[in-house]
């Protein structure tokens, strides 16, 4: 039996995952693009792939008038177009579109919440969900503080049993209540702080899960099982063996129609603030005592934390941000950010932004991490390189290579984690070519997550919302941890502000960035690694 017959038999093997209890989901912002993009195409895997549980519903809650049938009939739709099973299995969906209901309200108006009270009773009733609800917020994020003081002041969140890392005596247990909040998670630091007041006003902490969708993709969370789960890399990992870590976001599509947001955020608030961040903060923590949700984010946060502060004044050496101008992007010609509807004709937001962050800890002193991401970039592509510290003695650096003197061969290891698209671990090492001479080439020992497992990775959100349904919230974001992003990226995002155009760079789409990118990492002696 070879590597990749055990592994995709102990991958089909039946899947040991709990099915959760029974539950309603509402989504607020039903009508959105989340709703029939990520979550219904989500719920309607998890139903496929019997992970749902029997008593469940979904309540839609939109302000454009509708009825049940024609809600169900456009979730199905959305999902025959953007599910990843296809062909389309309509026993799946008939079983699960049976519990789907809608309220037609806007966020502000108490009658609509009156409607949905009188609504989860029925449904307690007709399907057995047993006073557990899940409230998902998918609206614009300036109706969120609505959306929570409505369901507060409508008696719809009680304090109750949530979850099994839930050890705080409950005054009732006939249920779960929780909420799931999108990203943006306020703009900065003021309303992050003034957005988890008003949560926590009517929600605990423990009721609340903030939603970074980058946790839900298989090969972040292997992040962590690669480092803890084997013993060989987790004592290379660190100051003493590590040169530097590059973080890479890049996308190969421009705004696309989202102009109006994307200009109010840029790629530090839209990515860096939390994706990246997130990333970074499980390549660089320390092992936790256990798995469980607190262990896991006390840990982040403490990475989150010791990340040295970007000073107003360090700003210009530590950053690098920029814009795509029009350009050649796989063979089509892009507009110019500046043109996309919805952007403002002066627009100084950055759609490039990179970084040299520190991190002044015992494992990290002195290694730098580099955080890149555009949009409009050559290729859609996430990656962490870890690099690692040139070998000591450069025993091989006269050695011949095919019969010519060669200085350049050596180069240091190198160890990739591929996030996406194409999943995967590599390690670049040195090794001696077929011939004669004594030289060394690198080459690659790697490992693909298509080839090892014979399927592709699962969407982020199926991952998510079952954990939520299960009260698992190890992969959310806790309380202190937007804060201390936040507070991290604040004095960056407004001494950009304050700068305006000045210090924005410009590069054409379709190119890996502006030369000010390439000279400001070459300043340290290294260099960009564009896969
Ligand atoms: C979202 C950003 O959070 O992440 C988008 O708002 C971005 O601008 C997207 O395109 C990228 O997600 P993924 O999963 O495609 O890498």
């Amino acid at each position: 039996m070879t590597a990749t017959q055990i592994l995709t038999e102990a991958i089909t093997q039946p899947s040991h995952y709990q099915v959760p209890e029974g539950c309603a989901l509402v989504i607020f912002g039903a009508s959105g693009d989340l709703t029939r993009r990520k979550l219904l195409p989500a719920l309607y895997a998890l139903a496929h792939d019997g992970l749902l549980p029997d008593q469940f519903a979904v309540i839609g809650f939109a302000r454009k008038e509708k009825s049940h049938e024609a809600f169900r009939e456009e979730m199905r739709q959305a999902v025959e177009q953007f599910s990843r099973l296809q062909p389309f299995n309509a026993g799946v969906w008939d079983r699960l579109a049976r519990g789907f209901y809608y309220v037609a309200a806007s966020f502000e108006d108490p009658v609509g919440y009156e409607r949905l009270r009188e609504l989860l009773v029925e449904v307690d009733r007709r399907h057995g969900t047993g006073g557990n609800r899940l409230y998902y917020l998918a609206t614009p994020p300036a109706a969120y503080a609505a959306v929570v003081a409505r369901l507060g002041a409508s008696g719809l969140v009680s304090e109750v049993r949530d979850g099994p890392y839930d050890t705080d005596p409950a005054p009732e247990t006939h249920g779960c209540c929780r909420i799931i909040i999108e990203k943006p998670f306020g703009r900065d630091l003021a309303t992050a702080l003034a957005l988890n007041a008003e949560i926590h006003r009517v929600f605990r902490e423990r009721q609340v899960y903030r939603i970074d969708h980058y946790l839900g993709k298989e090969t972040v969370q292997n992040i962590l099982t690669f480092r803890f789960g084997n013993s060989i890399f987790e004592p290379l990992w660190n100051r003493r063996y590590i040169d530097h870590i590059q973080l890479l976001v890049a996308e190969d599509r421009g705004v696309e129609g989202r102009g109006g947001y994307y200009d109010s955020a840029g790629a530090m608030r839209d990515m860096l603030q939390n994706h990246m961040l997130q990333l970074l903060s499980l390549v660089a923590m320390e092992p936790p005592a256990t798995f469980d949700p607190d262990a896991v984010r006390d840990e982040k946060v403490k990475v989150l934390r010791a990340i040295r502060e970007v000073l107003a004044a360090d700003v210009e050496s530590a950053t690098v941000r920029a814009q795509y101008i029009s350009g050649q992007l796989r063979g089509k010609r892009i507009a110019a950010y500046a043109d996309e509807p919805g952007v403002a004709a002066e627009t100084a937001t950055e759609t490039f932004a990179a970084l040299r962050l520190e991190i002044d800890n015992w494992r990290w002193a002195g290694v730098p991490f580099y955080l890149r991401t555009g949009k409009a970039l050559p290729k859609r592509v996430t990656e962490v390189t870890i690099q690692y510290r040139q070998p000591p003695l450069l025993l091989f650096q006269h050695a011949g290579h095919l019969g010519h003197e060669r200085r350049d061969v050596i180069q240091p290891n190198r160890l990739t984690l591929r996030i996406q698209p194409d999943e995967g671990i590599s390690l670049r090492v040195g090794l001696k070519p077929p011939g004669p001479s004594i030289s060394l080439i690198p080459a690659r020992l790697g490992f693909s997550y298509r080839e090892a497992f014979g399927i592709d990775p699962t969407e982020a959100y199926e991952r998510l919302l079952l954990d939520c349904m299960l009260g698992d919230s190890t992969l959310f974001i806790r309380r202190d941890e937007v804060e201390s992003a936040w507070a991290l990226v604040t004095p960056i995002v407004e001494a950009w502000a304050d700068a305006g155009r000045t210090g924005l760079a410009y590069h054409p789409a379709g190119s890996w960035g502006p030369k000010e990118a390439d000279r400001f990492i070459e300043a340290d002696g290294r260099k960009w690694v564009n896969p």
